[in-house]
């Protein structure tokens, strides 16, 4: 059973699935956030645990950075696995002045630079879009917290260190660039699966601000609770 990336066996990972970039942030919520946590997986150092939240069982595996990486595990967790509902938690840069550092951005659609979509639907623009339950979900949640959250669009950029005007997009409405949302999300509408991308803000692109590594720890912590109320919807 294991696949190429993942040594699990079938039923050691849920159905409901949290997935931060950072495995070790994976370690950090197993370990403060979900009961009975038990890894998973640790090829590549890409580390993954079950447990349960509230009594139900949920998964978290990092999935390292760009669309390339996140499609991998997600592919597998989805194909091989049957995750059935998959959050991805990260940071994103600003991209408009509405949205502030440690403000929370929930991806209701992801453009991108990547080509994963083209190369498999050339004769259409698709817009890469959440699973309106989940999004629903987490945006209550988060207002319910007491967090800032904004719902729009993201830029899946495939460059950190890239040349094109990201702006440009800011003043369409956009509001972060990250590098994963439209992947995930891509998947998840070729597998028929609820995915969703929930952000935190960690720099802005608009006035070169930057969070400290404390303050991206403690929003961090935030965005968490949030991801993990909303996988536990029942839609
Ligand atoms: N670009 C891409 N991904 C990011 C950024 C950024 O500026 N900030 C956090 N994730």
């Amino acid at each position: 059973m294991p696949t190429p990336h993942i040594e699990a066996q079938k039923g050691e990972i849920a159905e409901r699935v949290l997935l931060p970039g950072d495995p070790l942030r994976a370690k950090f919520i197993a370990e403060n956030f979900l009961e009975n946590a038990k890894q998973f997986n640790s090829v590549r150092g890409m580390l993954g645990f079950t447990g349960s939240y509230k009594g139900e069982k949920v998964s978290v595996m990092g999935t390292g950075m760009g669309i390339p990486s996140i499609s991998i595990y997600a592919h597998e967790l989805i194909a091989e696995y049957g995750a059935k509902k998959l959050i991805r938690v990260g940071t994103a840069g600003s991209l408009n002045a509405n949205v502030k550092i440690r403000d929370l951005v929930i991806a209701q659609a992801a453009a991108t630079t990547s080509s994963i979509v083209r190369n498999d639907y050339p004769q259409f623009d698709l817009p890469m879009m959440a699973d309106f339950g989940l999004l629903d979900r987490a945006y209550h949640t988060a207002e319910k917290l007491g967090m800032t959250s904004h719902v729009g669009g993201v830029l899946s950029s495939d460059l950190f260190y890239g040349d094109i005007d990201q702006l440009a997009l800011g003043k369409l409405g956009f509001q972060a660039v990250e590098m994963e949302a439209a992947g995930l999300y891509y998947l998840g509408a070729k597998h028929q699966v609820a995915t969703l991308a929930i952000m935190t803000i960690s720099d802005s692109l608009v006035t070169g601000e930057e969070t400290t590594s404390e303050e991206r720890q403690a929003t961090f912590t935030d965005m968490m609770q949030v991801g993990l109320e909303t996988l536990l919807d029942e839609r």
